[in-house]
């Protein structure tokens, strides 16, 4: 087993004669919940090993640190990109760094697992997969929800075509009083790059995209509010990330959307941080097809009775709901998926393979872009109070987006901002 120190070799293929992969070196950024999570599933999953740790909390720092055995502990995530005999950065950290902090370990040759959404922007995303593309490295993104064992139950379910076309789709991850860290870098436009809509709406859009068979969102027509969070209600400790940062709540803590595909469905999407709701959290996407429907309700983090089947059985209403038991660690399977990916790439076979050829064609996070173009879409419909074109980037070409974000429809009046509304 052989280990290259070479920074320009950093991630390449192990050109030893072992069918074994080496373990890839992973430094992690960040402490909080992430952070945390992904030091644990680096920190215990085979095929890697942490060898830096970065975050702002000096105790934390060296208390994590310890507890995982992790040899290099610095405050700075450039302290950490700097080392050049990392394999892999793995991102923690609040919206805005992951940009920069991808994109410098994406141009020194490492493999990239990136917390989500990708970017704060589409645009800021497009650059990232354009950098993973042209370096040929991973840049796998957390979307673990998609994960759980009840939405991998239901994408095998629907392979077999049990409910028809499915014309229309429902999302919602919706919380009554949850706006993480009043006053953190959550609720900070230029930290975060908007509310509830980035931040948990973007998860139930993948799980809805995920389960329909990826069609592609051409239009959004949207609101978004910030009536509570605003006037300093539905707050809730979270973290290390409670820190007030003293900037101003400037982002939505309500947002709806009605999405069209390319394929004729639509998608109603709806996120809550705050609203005079269910008490806690509640997390649903229902499809209606054409000759059946599936619900997926999860009920305050419920692990247990989440799915509800509806079809017809010798002409009657029927309702079937699967006993499937959701174990947590979602980020753990996303994170052994991104390990076997990148030392598939590293396998002794690629190693013969011409240099033009990529080795990670696919895994350049390309999905999660066009995530962030659809939520950059909402943003902006709920802001100009029109419906709004999602740009479209070809996932097999790499070709970004050219067309800034455009209206399609005049204003209705209906789908406008109203005076409370913060973005
Ligand atoms: N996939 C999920 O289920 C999930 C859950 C929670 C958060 N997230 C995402 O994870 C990311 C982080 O969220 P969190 O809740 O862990 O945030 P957090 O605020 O709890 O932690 C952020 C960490 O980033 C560190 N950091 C900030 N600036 C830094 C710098 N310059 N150098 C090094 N470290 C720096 C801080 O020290 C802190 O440890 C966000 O993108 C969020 O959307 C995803």
């Amino acid at each position: 087993m052989t280990f290259d120190h070479d920074p320009a070799t950093a991630g390449d293929a192990d050109v030893s004669t072992s069918t074994t992969p080496r373990d890839l070196r992973v430094g992690v950024i960040g402490l909080g919940f992430a952070g945390s999570t992904h030091l644990e599933a680096f920190s215990s999953l085979p095929g890697a090993t942490v060898v830096a740790l970065a975050g702002q909390e000096e105790a934390r720092l060296h208390e994590l640190g310890s507890a995982s055995g992790v040899e290099r502990l610095v405050a700075d995530w450039q302290d950490v990109v700097a080392m050049d005999d990392l394999d892999v950065i793995s991102i923690g950290v609040p919206n805005a760094l992951h940009h920069p902090i991808a994109m410098a370990a994406l141009q020194s040759g490492k493999h990239v697992f990136c917390e989500k959404p990708l970017a704060t922007t589409g645009d800021l995303a497009a650059e990232m997969v354009a950098a993973a593309r042209d370096a040929d490295r991973v840049l796998e993104v957390a979307y673990n929800h998609r994960r759980r064992a009840d939405v991998a139950f239901l994408a095998d379910w629907l392979a077999d075509d049990p409910i028809g076309d499915v014309y229309h789709a429902r999302a919602s991850w919706m919380r009554r009083a949850g706006v993480p860290g009043m006053g953190s870098w959550f609720t900070n436009k230029s930290a975060s790059g908007g509310g509830p809509m980035i931040d948990l709406g973007s998860h139930v859009l993948d799980i809805a995209l995920h389960l329909l068979g990826e069609p592609r969102v051409t239009s959004v027509s949207a609101v978004a509010y910030g009536v509570l969070g605003a006037a300093g209600r539905g707050g809730r400790v979270y973290g290390v990330s409670s820190t007030p940062t003293g900037a101003a709540f400037d982002v939505e803590d309500f947002s709806s959307a009605l999405l069209r595909f390319d394929d004729g469905g639509s998608l109603q999407l709806q996120a809550s941080w705050a609203s005079y709701s269910k008490v806690h959290e509640d997390i649903e996407v229902e499809l209606l097809g054409a000759t059946g429907g599936a619900r997926l309700h999860v009920d305050d983090y419920a692990t247990d009775g989440t799915l509800t089947l509806y079809s017809d059985v010798l002409g009657q209403p029927a309702v079937t709901r699967p006993v499937v038991h959701v174990p947590s660690g979602h980020h753990r399977t996303v994170i052994e998926g991104f390990i076997a990916s990148v030392q598939a790439g590293q396998a002794p076979g690629g190693a013969a393979s011409p240099d033009t050829t990529p080795r990670y064609p696919g895994r350049y996070g390309e999905y999660a872009l066009h995530r962030s173009r659809v939520v950059d879409a909402i943003y902006a419909s709920a802001e100009q109070g029109r419906e709004i074109e999602v740009p479209q980037d070809d996932p097999a070409s790499g070709d970004r987006a050219t067309t800034p974000t455009t209206t399609v429809t005049p204003p209705t009046g209906a789908a406008g901002r109203t005076e409370e509304t913060t973005r």
